[in-house]
């Protein structure tokens, strides 16, 4: 009777471990870990019994996770890759972009060590966002190697991200808070849908750039820890004091930090498109710091009239001769 059981139990145990196995041969389309390190990890409790412990668990969040990988992961970011620059290619061809003249005065709005701390995450973007597609179109490119590479690329994007992650959003928060002329911002959608040029309600930032910053201040915070648990893999879960198996936090890690990267990757074409076509010229303000009146006075109404209110408009037209 006894060695009945056993060899059900067995039996059952392999089953679950062939299972797992194709499983793991699946969700190899998003590679989690260069396999021939896996089973040798130290402590890893991914790779050991709790691998085959966690099976009968599937339901909790392996078929989600599997559900979303196969059905929606790639058509969503395809989606955002082709339709965010087309949609953006129509404006531009339909209303133009925004021309100011760059001859007249010019005010300092950005300090030096502001534009490096930009710039270090901006190349973190760089790094980050092409890797994260080639990552989640692995198997188009021949996994392998090349997809092992661009995860270092994308692992040093992230620590460039890391950088300036908390000067940035020290450096801009008081900026950044909402105001009630933001509501007016968003009802005109920023004056981008008119050929007009008129005067924007807007302070140093607009409602638009204030959405870009809230999603990096909330959603770049869940990136670098959820994007920290896929480089780790295994840690001691007995910390987080919960009962969850550790295949699946990293199956929550990943649905998160994917869901995140449609919406950052969405507003980082945006964040392009703005600063490289819509405003002639803008992408010059964070290289050297400096913006026209012409350009403060319609895009940036509410702060030009407060540097003349203020009259300090003298002391940031000298930080740009
Ligand atoms: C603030 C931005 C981001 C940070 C800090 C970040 C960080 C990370 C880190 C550290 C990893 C682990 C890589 C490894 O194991 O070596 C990772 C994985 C990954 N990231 Fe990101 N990332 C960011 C943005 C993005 C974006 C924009 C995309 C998509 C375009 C993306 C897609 C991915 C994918 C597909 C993986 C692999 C997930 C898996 O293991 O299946 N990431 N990320």
């Amino acid at each position: 009777m006894v060695g009945k059981r056993h060899i059900k139990e067995h039996l059952m145990k392999k089953i679950y471990f062939l299972l797992f196995s194709s499983l793991t041969i699946f969700a190899g389309e998003v590679p989690l870990a260069s396999p021939n390190l896996a089973p040798t990890h130290p402590g890893s409790q991914l790779y050991k019994e709790e691998m085959i412990e966690a099976i009968p668990f599937w339901n909790k969040f392996g078929e989600l996770f599997v559900y979303v990988q196969t059905h929606y992961t790639k058509p969503l970011f395809l989606a955002i890759l082709i339709g965010v620059p087309l949609a953006f290619a129509f404006h531009y061809f339909v209303w133009g972009p925004k021309k100011f003249s760059h001859k007249g005065r010019k005010f300092l709005i950005f300090p030096k060590w502001q534009r490096i701390v930009h710039w270090i995450a901006a190349l973190g973007f760089i790094f980050l966002v092409p890797t994260g597609f080639l990552i989640i179109y692995a198997k188009y490119f021949g996994g392998g190697e090349p997809i092992r590479f661009a995860r270092t690329i994308h692992d040093i994007g992230a620590i460039l991200f890391a950088i300036a992650f908390i000067p940035m959003m020290l450096m801009w928060f008081k900026d950044m808070l909402p105001k009630s002329w933001d509501l007016k911002w968003l009802g005109m959608l920023g004056g981008y849908l008119s050929k007009e040029k008129k005067e924007i309600p807007a302070h140093k930032f607009n409602a638009g750039q204030k959405m870009w910053y809230w999603t990096i201040f909330f959603g770049g915070a869940l990136m670098l820890l959820t994007g920290f648990l896929l480089y780790i893999q295994t840690f001691d879960k007995s910390l987080l004091n919960v009962k969850i198996f550790q295949i699946d936090i990293l199956r929550i890690a990943i649905l998160t930090h994917l869901a995140l990267a449609l919406i950052i990757v969405a507003l980082f074409f945006t964040h392009l498109y703005m600063s490289l076509f819509a405003i002639k010229g803008a992408v010059d303000s964070m290289i050297s710091g400096c913006k026209s009146e012409d350009e403060l006075k319609h895009l940036h109404s509410i702060f030009y009239k407060d540097i003349i209110n203020k009259k300090i408009d003298k002391k940031l037209e000298e930080g740009c001769k």
